[in-house]
């Protein structure tokens, strides 16, 4: 089943959404290309696609460096897996042994993957670090309950 992008996929960094949203949209251009012929077709596709998702990483990393993200060194190692899952298995279908929409299909099944849980722990946990403490500026008057009302909304980044 092919995944679509899902406003549940956005973060509060721009620059990430921009990111995944375009590595998004390439891997939807490389699921046009079903046939094996194709795969002359698709070297400038998947050099892009090489060259945006590591700098997606090192981009995705540097956020979480600048925020003090607790698990980063966890999540740099799960890139490097990436990475090299990437390249071994552009190995495979350039040796005839991956057909092409298996390795397309896998490619945006693990992308996604990626984005729905160890990104968004990270966008969660951006989240709550950012999220306003709830403090009021008023003291509370005795006999009177504290104001309450929805919870505070966070804007999402452009395009989300
Ligand atoms: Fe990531
Ligand atoms: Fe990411």
């Amino acid at each position: 089943m092919s995944r679509q992008w899902k406003p549940s996929f956005c973060s509060q960094d721009p620059q990430v959404d921009e990111d995944h949203r375009a590595l998004f949209k390439l891997l939807d251009q490389l699921a046009t290309h079903r046939r094996e012929s194709d795969l002359e077709d698709l070297n400038g596709l998947l050099d892009q696609l090489l060259e945006y998702t590591f700098a997606h990483f090192s981009r995705e990393e540097n956020a979480m460096r600048i925020a003090g993200y607790p698990k980063l060194a966890r999540h740099s190692e799960q890139h490097e897996a990436m990475r090299k899952a990437l390249i071994e298995s552009l190995r495979t279908v350039a040796r005839g042994q991956v057909a092409l929409p298996t390795f397309i299909q896998h490619l945006k099944d693990s992308f996604t993957y990626h984005f729905e849980t160890d990104d968004m722990t990270f966008v969660t946990w951006e989240k709550a670090r950012q999220a306003p403490e709830k403090k009021s500026d008023m003291p509370i008057q005795a006999g009177r309950s504290p104001r309450r009302g929805p919870l505070p909304t966070y804007s999402l980044g452009p395009g989300c």
